[in-house]
């Protein structure tokens, strides 16, 4: 019976999308076309993944300069949590120096973004300046590139002039932390770079108090100490800093990590920490991933257990140590290994009570997996198991972590920076056709610590869900009680896409809800801000940022918006439109006032 209702309900589904011209190419529809503006304004089309790449292209056009100026409310007022409250933002904001074009998006420069609200609520001042880091610096006065990206940014003079330089430019791309009276610019191939909280003027690299080695994040393991002698005067042996750190919710600690890789061991050496507000060290723990060759680019954090979930790559070195290829070119893709979930006891176990681990766990996962986004880790079982009676919960970790459904052979990453031609002028390559590009999905895990058992299936209500950059409540993380994962939101018909909303999904029941800002809108990462005093769970407000393209500003222009998580579907009650579109970003932060 219930086949049968999902049949019709498919069968009807495939109706409606043909009618809107879903069975195109997805982004082939022209803006510029009479018959094609004509889906892209239709909302009947929304969650088909209808949208035109001659609008998602200028995602990864380089920034317009950098700004300072006041933005003011649209409609409605920020509400009482934001106000005189600091949003941070970050992501690659220049595509090209001295008018050489990067390799690839992920190539470009870090531009931290500054939205200070009013203490009014209706207006914010925004602030965007390019983290200058000390290649940048260079790069600028020099107005080429002088050094070599992690996708494939080479200086000119091919392999002869790239050939045996082992530095990669710290992009400071990434994620930006605001913590305990620092702003840091993070980067995973890099260390963090320290911003000003107001004007965001780059300060130089923090290596968090001497734990970061300067240098790139590999060693080649030389016998000591001649080996440690060589390698930094080589400007290697040194250590990154996860892009990726977590704030714990039952300790309220900073949880993040540093890593190395053992070039010729095939292993990644990571340090944990655990830091209060005031950076004091609450705790540290060195782990050893076998059998790595890249690190995780996410973890979760538990009471008990740091979660690290490592995808299945390797590394041919040789094409970068000659000059061909960038180092993240020479990640290999390996589907058909199993995917490994590590168990790592917490280093503050016995502060949160819990002292039953000490080993570290490796469990095998499926194969053909690959995951990214960590959206939150608890101990025991999925909420949406209730208890059990076999006295086992204890033993069980669930993790929910935004994913592909497939990793494909071949060159990781390769597919993103590849696109046939379009029927139309795209104002750049470098923005990936979502065609070559697998689905994220959310996938719901559950970990076995006692019996390695890993099991991997879509959380609840998202098996046809294309999604990313998934969140929960900040005071919620690490809770078995989370409920609300919050999410940026592509399509609801199992295809890979761009951004064009966001959704709740309510990890006990499977129940969405969905808002699609418009098929020209793309959406960024949801930050979440708790209300205060807020007696529930959503309780609480999404930050969001859009880039809005349409017939008068066919090139895009952002607005930042807010919705209320206790109702997503209503749309923002609030939106503050800025002056100009900001390059697709990659991660935030908020700091209340
Ligand atoms: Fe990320």
């Amino acid at each position: 019976m219930t086949r049968v209702a999902n049949e019709d309900a498919g069968s009807t589904r495939r109706a409606r999308a043909n009618a809107l011209g879903w069975g195109r190419r997805r982004g082939a529809w022209d803006p510029d076309d009479d018959a094609d503006v004509d889906v892209l304004n239709d909302a009947r089309a929304h969650g088909y993944c209808v949208y035109s790449h001659a609008d998602w292209a200028h995602a990864y056009v380089s920034a317009d300069g950098e700004h300072l100026y006041e933005a003011t409310t649209a409609f409605g007022s920020a509400p009482d949590e934001l106000r005189a409250g600091t949003l941070y933002r970050v992501g690659p904001g220049l595509f090209e120096r001295g008018g050489k074009e990067y390799a690839h998006m992920l190539d470009g420069d870090g531009m931290a973004l500054r939205f200070a609200f009013s203490e009014d609520g209706e207006s914010v001042h925004f602030t965007s300046r390019y983290v200058r880091t000390r290649e940048f610096i260079e790069e600028e006065e020099a107005n080429e590139v002088v050094f070599r990206g992690t996708f494939g940014t080479m200086r000119d003079g091919g392999p002869l002039a790239n050939a045996f330089d082992l530095h990669t430019k710290n992009l400071a791309n990434t994620n930006i932390l605001a913590w305990g009276g620092r702003v840091l610019a993070l980067y995973e191939a890099g260390q963090p770079v320290r911003v000003d909280d107001e004007t965001l003027e780059s300060r130089g690299v923090d290596d968090l108090e001497g734990r970061l080695e300067p240098g790139q994040y590999f060693t080649l393991g030389l016998s000591e100490p001649i080996g440690s002698m060589l390698e930094s005067s080589a400007g290697l042996g040194g250590r990154a800093f996860t892009a990726h750190p977590h704030v714990d919710a039952n300790t309220g600690y900073l949880c993040g990590w540093g890593w190395k890789s053992q070039i010729t061991a095939k292993a990644v050496e990571i340090s944990l920490w655990e830091w209060d507000r005031e950076w004091n060290e609450m705790g540290a723990r060195e782990y050893v991933m076998e059998g790595c060759e890249a690190a995780p680019h996410d973890f979760g954090v538990t009471n008990k257990w740091y979660v690290m979930i490592q995808n299945r790559l390797g590394i041919d070195p040789l094409p970068f140590l000659v000059g061909v290829k960038g180092a993240g070119e020479c990640l290999i893709s390996q589907p058909e290994e199993p995917l490994l979930v590590h168990l790592i006891p917490r280093s503050t176990a016995r502060a949160n009570g819990d002292v039953s681990s000490s080993r570290p766990v490796v469990a095998e996962g499926p194969r053909e997996s690959f995951e990214i986004h960590v959206a939150l880790a608890h101990d025991g079982p999925p909420l949406s198991a209730g208890r059990s009676t076999d006295g086992d919960d204890d033993d069980w970790v669930t993790v929910y972590t935004a994913g592909w459904d497939k990793l494909s052979p071949g060159v990781f990453l390769g597919e993103w920076g590849s696109s046939d031609p379009w029927p139309f002028p795209v104002p750049t390559e470098l923005t990936p056709d979502f065609n070559n590009i697998p689905r994220t999905l959310l996938w719901m895990y559950s970990v076995n610590a006692a019996t390695g058992e890993v099991r991997r299936q879509p959380a609840p209500g998202c098996e046809d869900l294309c999604i990313d950059h998934p969140h929960v409540s900040p005071l919620y993380e690490g809770k078995r009680e989370c409920r609300y994962v919050y999410a940026s939101l592509s399509n609801e018909v199992r295809v890979s896409g761009p951004p064009l909303g966001y959704v709740r999904v309510d990890l006990k029941t499977g129940e969405l809800q969905k808002w699609y800002a418009s098929n020209r809108s793309f959406c960024e990462e949801p930050v979440i801000v708790p209300k205060c005093n807020g007696a529930k769970e959503d309780d609480a407000w999404l930050v969001g940022l859009i880039a809005d393209h349409t017939e008068d500003n066919p090139s895009g222009v952002s607005r930042l918006v807010v919705l209320d998580c206790a109702r997503i579907d209503a749309g923002p009650v609030c939106s503050i439109p800025l002056r100009n579109r900001i390059p697709h970003g990659l991660h935030g932060m908020f700091v209340p006032r």
